[in-house]
């Protein structure tokens, strides 16, 4: 395989970010099959031709169902909104396409399960948008925790924080409909919980609180729309691995711009990371004399790969756009049929799980198995 054709849906914040990644990752990585950049659907035909020029793609169309039926396209990105990426993904899978699907799987579990039993079926790879696990950092973190540095690990911590819906004077979108799932528990709970299942592993029981500060918010039409989604949401979590943790999320949250703080409690130590510092993180192992007992900072290096893939440097850091290269990397490596880091369909569906729980741990006002 010298190339692969690429097909993207969608062409907004993420559908940019698959753009750069399809762009850069042979150039990055060096290997594996050249990305041919073949099909862009959007709404318009205007738009899709516009934005086909400007990423790269050779074709384009107002119609993602001609995109699927093209036979040069061979790997389908899918960066619609939530509502829509059980239908894109399970056409593409079924007419033998890979899938790159963002997050989260889809609003309803049923069609999650929906999506993992067409993955099942084609034989084709799956992943899902879960940039954060592609983090040096994190890679770096998951190998500390296993050669034990900080001990047995019996706390987790998660916050993740944004303020894009901070302001009520903030219009009502996409975001603030039913149609998008249950709010912050899908659009940001979904990101944490597949960092716990890469560093970790399951969950098995949750109890969630979910919040919604604001009732309504400016429509399109000059009056008022009422918000269907919860901007806040506070979980408490029980590992399968006999860890606690707690996860509080709040897409309402002003000043914080991309924060997931992460704490990780051991019997030897602590691990401590933020993703608005993404290239840090924060170590304190039980070692040593107690007088200089502290926390120290460690910087991501070409020592902490495939940091060394793009910069030879150390220190001078990688960014979100990065992690998406590398995902896409990851992706080629599957579709190759080389071990790889990604949250297939398979996966995936275990995260939507939790996701499920936790809603109806809310409703029913008590713990529930996930
Ligand atoms: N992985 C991450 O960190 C991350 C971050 C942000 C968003 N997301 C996910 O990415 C997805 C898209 O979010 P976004 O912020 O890019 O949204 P967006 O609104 O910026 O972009 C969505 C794009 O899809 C297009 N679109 C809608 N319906 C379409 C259709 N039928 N055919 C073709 N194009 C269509 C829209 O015109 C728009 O350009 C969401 O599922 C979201 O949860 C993931």
């Amino acid at each position: 395989m010298t190339t692969i054709g690429v097909g993207l849906i969608g062409t907004g914040y993420m559908g940019k970010c698959h753009a750069l990644a399809w762009n850069a990752v042979r150039p990055v990585f060096g290997d594996g099959p050249r990305p041919r950049l073949v099909h862009l659907a959007e709404v318009t035909a205007d738009l899709a031709a516009r934005r086909a020029d400007e990423f790269g793609f050779e074709r384009s169309t107002d119609d993602w169902r001609v995109l699927i039926a093209d036979p040069e396209v061979e790997v389908v990105s899918v960066t619609t909104p939530n509502a829509f990426h059980a239908e894109m993904a399970i056409a593409a899978l079924a007419a033998g396409k890979h899938v790159w699907c963002e997050k989260p799987m889809a609003v309803a579990l049923a069609d999650a399960e929906r999506m993992a039993a067409a993955a099942r079926a084609s034989g084709r790879v799956t992943a899902l948008g879960y940039n954060y696990i592609q983090n040096p950092v994190i890679r770096h973190i998951r190998t500390l925790i296993g050669e034990g540095a900080i001990g047995e690990v019996n706390h987790v911590r998660f916050e993740m924080d944004e303020d894009f819906m901070a302001d009520p004077a903030a219009p009502f979108y996409w975001k603030s409909e039913a149609s998008s799932g249950y709010g912050a528990l899908d659009d940001f709970g979904v990101h944490p919980l597949s960092l716990i299942q890469f560093l970790f592993g399951g969950i098995s029981r949750v109890m969630a609180q979910l919040c919604m500060p604001y009732a309504d918010r400016p429509g399109g039409d000059g009056g008022r729309r009422r918000v269907e989604t919860w901007d806040i949401a506070s979980v408490l979590l029980e590992l399968t691995n006999g860890a606690s943790g707690v996860m509080a999320l709040n897409r309402s949250a002003w000043g914080r711009k991309g924060r997931i703080a992460m704490q990780v409690f051991g019997s030897r130590g602590t691990i401590a990371y933020d993703q608005e510092r993404m290239n840090e993180f924060q170590l304190y192992a039980v070692e040593g004399r107690a007088s200089e007992h502290g926390f120290r900072t460690v910087l991501t290096a070409p020592v902490h790969e495939p940091y060394d893939r793009f910069i030879p440097a150390p220190g001078h850091g990688l960014g979100f756009n990065e992690l998406k290269i590398i995902e896409c990397h990851e992706l080629l490596r599957a579709i190759r049929g080389e071990a790889a880091q990604i949250v297939g369909f398979d996966k995936g569906l275990e995260i939507e799980r939790a996701v499920h729980a936790m809603a109806r741990s809310h409703h029913a006002g008590r713990w529930v198995e996930v």
